[in-house]
């Protein structure tokens, strides 16, 4: 591995409760294909949606000094969840720069022609008041309605993202949305990206499907553009789960599109 410059950028730390964060990963990596990045699943503690705000900000804070004590020099929460709970917390706490997820609220309300947007999101993301204020300020004359989706993220987890099982639960949860008339989904969790397909199956094709991934990519690059200068280091990923390992290195692997050599995450306080 050669630079030019004389010192590497340093990585960008990623995490999330679990897999999920990997759809956002994959447009990190395709806005910063040289960049130096960790991904901690913190599969051991997932699902963060049932979790209440105290645990989840203690979860974040562990894994950033873990990432922090391994050179990183930005976080991406790469989760919607953990943003919503823990990402003002972080950022007055650390000095480091965080770039959380917020879901494609605004977006969706300009997309809509029937006049109805729905978000799909954790337990723990709907329990604030910080997406339905989100919502407040960008609805306008447009109705938004949520739906908590219980179960989503663990199907996700085992990799089944076509089973009968999570066809049954996307149905579920989908329903309520496309009976009030919504032609626009919010994934408002970045596991519900790895079932678009199941989504767009059972919703039909009309129906415009929206994650937040690149938006958060492109604000990551101009950020390291800003810091670093130019990256020169060839991409690399090391990765870290709080879970089983060799179940991550198996279904990371299935939504990641290639192998990953996972090790585990040293015990945290948190
Ligand atoms: N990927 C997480 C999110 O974006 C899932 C949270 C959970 O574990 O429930 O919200």
């Amino acid at each position: 591995m050669t630079t030019s410059s004389s010192e590497a950028p340093p990585p960008i730390g990623v995490f999330d409760s679990g897999l999920g964060g990997l759809s956002v990963l994959r447009e990190l990596v395709q806005k910063l294909p040289r960049q130096r990045f960790i991904y901690v699943a913190d599969s051991g503690h997932c699902p963060y949606g049932g979790k209440s705000q105290d645990q989840i900000i203690a979860r974040a804070v562990a894994i950033t000094d873990f990432l922090i004590a391994r050179g990183a020099g930005l976080i991406v929460v790469a989760c919607n969840t953990a943003t919503i709970a823990a990402v003002e917390y972080l950022r007055a706490n650390y000095s480091l720069n965080f770039v959380g997820m917020e879901p494609a609220v605004k977006p969706a309300v300009a997309l809509t022609h029937s006049g109805v947007v729905g978000v799909l999101a954790t337990g723990a993301a709907l329990a604030g008041d910080k997406l339905l204020k989100l919502i407040d300020r960008h609805a306008g004359g447009v109705r938004v309605i949520t739906q908590p989706c219980p179960g989503l993220v663990e199907q996700i987890e085992q990799g089944e993202l076509n089973s009968a099982a999570t066809r049954a639960l996307v149905q579920r949860y989908t329903q309520p949305l496309l009976d009030a008339g919504a032609d626009v989904i919010v994934l408002g969790c970045t596991h519900y990206p790895f079932l678009r397909s199941l989504i767009t199956e059972v919703a039909g094709s009309q129906v415009r499907l929206l994650d937040t991934g690149e938006a958060v990519a492109r604000r990551v690059a101009s950020l390291v553009a800003a810091n670093s200068g130019e990256t020169v280091i060839a991409a690399s990923i090391d990765w870290y789960s709080s879970g089983v390992p060799a179940q991550m290195e198996r279904v990371g692997a299935c939504l990641w599109g290639e192998a990953m050599s996972v090790a585990p995450l040293p015990k945290l306080n948190g």
